[in-house]
């Protein structure tokens, strides 16, 4: 929060009028964060495996604080219109989503005082669909919200933030999730690991297709667990051929040799089938891409529904997406994950 001449006097002579003052001239405060999809690793990166992850900049979660000019000191109203959320943060329970950013920017910055704000929150990002809906929101809060304390968090700080309430949206996650978003670059994941960011040789173009169909992370990466409880060899399996594919897809966009990309994309497909976290609607829509001339398709994220990527000539873009959309696909957009600048 700035200061200038007319707030220096009223400090001097009323501390309450100069905060009114403050409050009264201060900006609201925003900031996004963007989508993501996972090019190759979903699920076998949760036990350990590398995966390939790129943030997807056409899609985004914003979160606007505001000062409540007449609220009581602490006072935080949380509006989130499209998870019909409207409360106080102390009012929502304490393992929801956003009172668990809030919280961890509080336990960061351990402010003397909050200022009574309104956390106002919206997203382009479907929800249950894979492109990373949770980690986007619970960014664009911890870096909103800390901006309006007056205070930075960095970035290892803000992805340990979003980390813990990914552990609210499902148990187990591995990471990449919060980790692509908050630093908005294309990443080589491993759990527990350093993280490392990958240099891309050749920009790529990727359809991402809807399937239209509502998919929480939380029960795909269940079904998944108790499946390998069951059959630990099968999914260890299953899980190391997804993890070889990442890595030989990471020296393929790294020595910018996009055209064999594609086939890894459909064996990363099917493995994923193989896994049980395929849909006949994804199969299908996955199907017709490769038909109408893509490179190669996959589904993106838990899977069970939400969305596919296929990899593209830029120009075909919009024939496969409309192929796409009058074969069940309820939403199509391109995205382009440009070459890095080494
Ligand atoms: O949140 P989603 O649906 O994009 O899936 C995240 C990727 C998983 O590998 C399925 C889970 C995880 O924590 O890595």
């Amino acid at each position: 929060m700035g200061s200038d001449g007319r707030s220096d006097l009223l400090r001097t002579q009323s501390p309450e009028l100069a905060l009114r003052y403050k409050l009264k001239t201060m900006p609201a405060i925003s900031a996004f964060a963007p989508g993501k999809i996972i090019l190759f690793g979903e699920h076998a990166v949760v036990y350990g495996q590398p995966a390939i992850a790129a943030p997807v900049t056409g899609v985004h979660a914003r979160a606007i604080v505001s000062p409540i000019l007449n609220g009581l000191s602490g006072q935080i109203r949380v509006i989130a219109p499209q998870i019909k959320t409207e409360d106080d943060y102390h009012g929502l329970p304490v393992d929801h989503p956003i009172a668990v950013a809030i919280a961890g920017v509080l336990e960061v910055l351990k402010p003397v005082r909050i200022p009574a704000c309104e956390l106002r929150i919206s997203s382009t990002i479907p929800i249950g669909a894979g492109l990373g809906s949770g980690a986007a929101v619970s960014v664009s809060i911890i870096r909103a919200f800390s901006k309006y304390l007056g205070r930075h968090i960095s970035d290892p700080q803000v992805n340990d933030l979003a980390y813990r309430v990914e552990q609210i949206h499902h148990g187990t996650p591995s990471g990449i999730d919060n980790t692509v978003i908050t630093y908005e670059k294309p990443v080589y994941f491993r759990r527990g690991q350093p993280i490392q960011f990958l240099q891309v040789n050749k920009p790529l173009t990727l359809l991402i297709a809807d399937t239209g169909i509502f998919s929480p992370t939380a029960v795909a990466v269940e079904n998944v667990r108790k499946a390998y409880n069951e059959q630990p060899e099968k999914y260890s399996g299953i899980f190391s051929s997804i993890g070889e594919i990442s890595a030989q897809a990471r020296h393929l966009i790294e020595s910018g040799q996009s055209e064999q990309i594609g086939p890894l994309m459909n064996r990363n497909h099917e493995l994923l089938q193989e896994m049980g976290v395929s849909s006949s609607e994804l199969d299908h829509l996955v199907n017709i891409a490769c038909h109408a001339g893509a490179q190669g398709a996959k589904l993106s994220g838990g899977g069970l529904g939400g969305n596919l990527i296929a990899l593209v000539q830029t120009l075909d873009a919009p024939r496969i997406a409309a192929e796409l959309m009058g074969s069940g696909a309820v939403h199509t957009f391109t995205t382009t994950i440009r070459a890095s600048n080494i």
